[in-house]
């Protein structure tokens, strides 16, 4: 395309598992959609994004006025950070200014904090639990494990050890480690202990339960991590409570829904940088 990039799904990496509608692959286009977006108006790029769909969405680079923002300047610093925060709370000018992020895209952002993340900690425990107990969700997540950052290099994708706070071993190690100590109680304490120390946890809410609306999402998600980034605010995803369906129905029920789909849920908060994860080079994903 001469004055622009078609972003599509590419269903050779579906996590069918853990993602078996492709939800989260939609998102991710929409993530990155996002940053596409927000990159090509800082270097005087249109960047607009046309209308979403299964096949992805396109975006058109067509010269235009450069708009260099927060969010640009955030793009290389934003990370998942999977770690426990500090504790503080955010104002409720900062919660506002996060959602209202999540409306240029048409999506709700409902947030939680105090006494009432409680309720939605049970459901990701509980998220978490079944996915645990699945053999097919193990095996799946131990094959996107990258061990060490030598292999982690080698892909350029999966979800490094480091990132997450865990020691990083040669493969075969790694692998036998994984297997001992992925239990399901350290797990869950682990996620109470991380959405405790956090200053609450937003949900996300498209407009429409297809690939637009998934898409929706991920863009949402992505102003909203990128604003909050450039805030000094950290968020990290707890989505094991929108991934089985029963629990998704839950949470859906508990934030009076009706027949609406949670999309994604993240808590956010303040704490240190983590090690980052790698990205495969622009060459081996642009054709
Ligand atoms: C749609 C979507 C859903 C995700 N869900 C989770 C999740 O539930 N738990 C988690 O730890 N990470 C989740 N991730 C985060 C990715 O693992 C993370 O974005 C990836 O490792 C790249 O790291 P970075 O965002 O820190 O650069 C999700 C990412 C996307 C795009």
């Amino acid at each position: 395309m001469a004055d622009g990039l078609a972003i599509a799904p590419d269903f050779s990496r579906r996590t069918p598992v853990v993602d078996p509608d492709d939800h989260h692959l939609y998102a991710s286009l929409g993530c990155a959609a996002e940053s596409l977006s927000i990159a090509a108006r800082a270097r005087g790029l249109s960047g607009e994004i046309g209308e979403a769909g299964a096949e992805g969405l396109i975006a058109t680079l067509r010269p235009a006025q450069p708009e260099i923002g927060a969010l640009f300047a955030a793009i290389p610093e934003r990370q998942c950070t999977r770690s426990a925060y500090d504790g503080t709370r955010l104002t409720s000018e900062e919660v506002g200014v996060l959602a209202a992020e999540a409306k240029v895209h048409g999506v709700t952002a409902i947030w939680r904090e105090g006494a009432a993340v409680e309720p939605i900690l049970d459901l990701v425990i509980a998220g978490n639990t079944r996915q645990m107990e699945n053999p097919a969700f193990v095996a799946e997540l131990r094959k996107w494990i990258r061990f060490n950052g030598a292999q982690a290099a080698r892909t350029g994708d999966g979800l490094y050890a480091a990132v997450s706070g865990n020691p990083t071993a040669p493969e075969t190690i790694g692998r036998i480690l994984f297997d001992a100590f992925f239990r399901i109680g350290p797990e869950n304490d682990k996620y109470a202990r991380h959405i405790r120390s956090s200053a609450g946890i937003f949900t996300l809410v498209a407009p429409s339960n297809d690939p637009a609306g998934w898409i929706a999402a991920g863009r949402a998600y992505q102003r909203m991590a990128l604003r909050a980034t450039a805030m000094g605010l950290r968020n990290a995803f707890v989505n094991q409570s929108v991934e089985e369906p029963a629990v998704r129905a839950d949470l859906a029920s508990l934030l009076d829904l009706d027949e609406m789909r949670p999309n994604l849920v993240f808590r956010v908060g303040r704490a240190p940088p983590m090690p980052r994860s790698l990205r495969r080079l622009p060459e081996a994903v642009m054709n």
